[in-house]
C-alpha cells in the first residue's frame, strides 16, 4: 500500500495544530550542539507523525529527524522533518515549518511543505505538479542576478568547520537584489517554488530537510541540483542548489568560485 498526496497534506496539518499550540510558550530546550538546539514541541511532532506513518504504512522505512532511521523495506522510504525552523520557533519568530516527503524506488513521488502560522501548504506529487493550498504554482520568471532575490542557510558547524558559506553569501550578497536567511530550508525551497525568490542554495544538509521542497520545487519549474551542478540532492554528503531555469547557471558559476 503506497500513500496518497492527501494523506501526506492531512499529516502534515494535523502536526501544524501542535507546532501552532505550542508557538510563543516557554519551551524545553536541548543541546545537539552548542547552536543546534531541539524543543519538546519538535519531539511531539516527531512522535505523532511516526505513529500515524507506522500505523498506515508498518513495512515501510522513515527516516527523521529526531529518530533518525526507522527500519523498514528500501523500497518505500519516509522522510520526515516535524519541525523546520527550530531556531525560529524557539525564540518566536514565525517562519517554521514541516516537512514530509515519500520516496518510491528510489524516487521522490509526493512532498508536502507546511507553514502552520500562515496556513500555506504547499505539494507536489512527480510529473503532477505542485501547488500552493491547492492552486498551481510556477517559479519566477525574472532573467538576471541583479533583479534576483536569493535566499541560503548555514550549517550548525558554521564555527567549526571554514567550508561555511560566508564566501558565497558575501559574494551574491554583491550581485544581486539581496540574499535572504530565513531559517527553514524546506520554505525556502517552497518560495522558490512559488515565485517569491528566485533560488535558493545550501550545504551540509539532511534529506528530511530538502526531499519535500525539493520535489515541489522541480514540480514547479525549477532546476534543483547539488551545489556542483549533480542531480541528486538526496545523498550525502548532500548540498542543494535550486533556482529558475534562468538563475540556476547564473548562482551554479557563483558558487563554483
Ligand atoms: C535547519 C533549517 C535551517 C537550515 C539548517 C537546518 P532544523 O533545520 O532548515 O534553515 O539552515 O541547516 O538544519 O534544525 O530547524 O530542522
Ligand atoms: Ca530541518
Ligand atoms: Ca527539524
Amino acid at each position: 500500500m503506497t500513500p496518497e498526496l492527501s494523506d501526506l497534506e492531512s499529516l502534515t496539518r494535523q502536526a501544524g495544530e501542535i507546532l501552532r499550540a505550542g508557538y510563543g510558550r516557554r519551551h524545553q530546550i536541548d543541546h545537539k550542539s552548542s547552536i543546534d538546539i531541539v524543543t519538546e514541541v519538535d519531539r511531539q511532532s516527531e512522535a505523532f507523525l511516526l505513529g500515524e506513518i507506522r500505523r498506515s504504512f508498518p513495512t515501510h522505512r522513515i527516516l527523521a529527524e529526531e529518530s533518525g532511521s526507522q527500519a523498514g523495506d528500501e523500497c518505500c522510504i519516509w522522510h520526515v522533518d516535524p519541525l523546520d525552523g527550530t531556531v525560529n520557533y524557539a525564540h518566536d519568530v514565525p517562519f517554521f515549518s514541516i516537512s514530509i516527503a515519500f520516496q518510491m524506488e528510489g524516487e521522490l513521488r509526493l512532498g508536502v511543505v507546511y507553514d502552520p502560522l500562515r496556513d500555506e501548504c504547499f505539494s507536489a506529487e512527480r510529473g503532477k505538479g505542485a501547488w500552493l493550498n491547492g492552486t498551481p504554482i510556477r517559479v519566477s520568471g525574472v532573467q538576471d542576478l541583479l533583479h534576483s532575490l536569493l535566499v541560503t542557510g548555514f550549517p550548525y558547524d558554521i564555527r567549526e568547520n571554514p567550508v561555511n558559506n560566508l564566501d558565497n553569501y558575501a559574494r551574491l550578497s554583491l550581485l544581486t537584489q539581496g540574499v535572504r536567511r530565513m531559517g527553514s530550508a524546506a520554505l525556502d525551497l517552497a518560495y522558490v517554488a512559488c515565485g517569491r525568490f528566485e533560488g535558493y542554495w545550501e550545504l551540509r544538509l539532511n534529506p528530511w530537510d530538502v526531499a519535500a521542497g525539493g520535489l515541489i520545487a522541480q514540480e514547479a519549474g525549477a532546476t534543483v541540483t547539488d551545489m556542483h551542478g549533480k542531480p541528486d540532492f538526496i545523498s550525502k554528503p548532500q548540498s542543494i542548489l535550486a533556482a529558475s531555469p534562468s538563475i540556476h547557471p547564473l548562482v551554479l558559476v557563483e558558487l563554483k568560485k
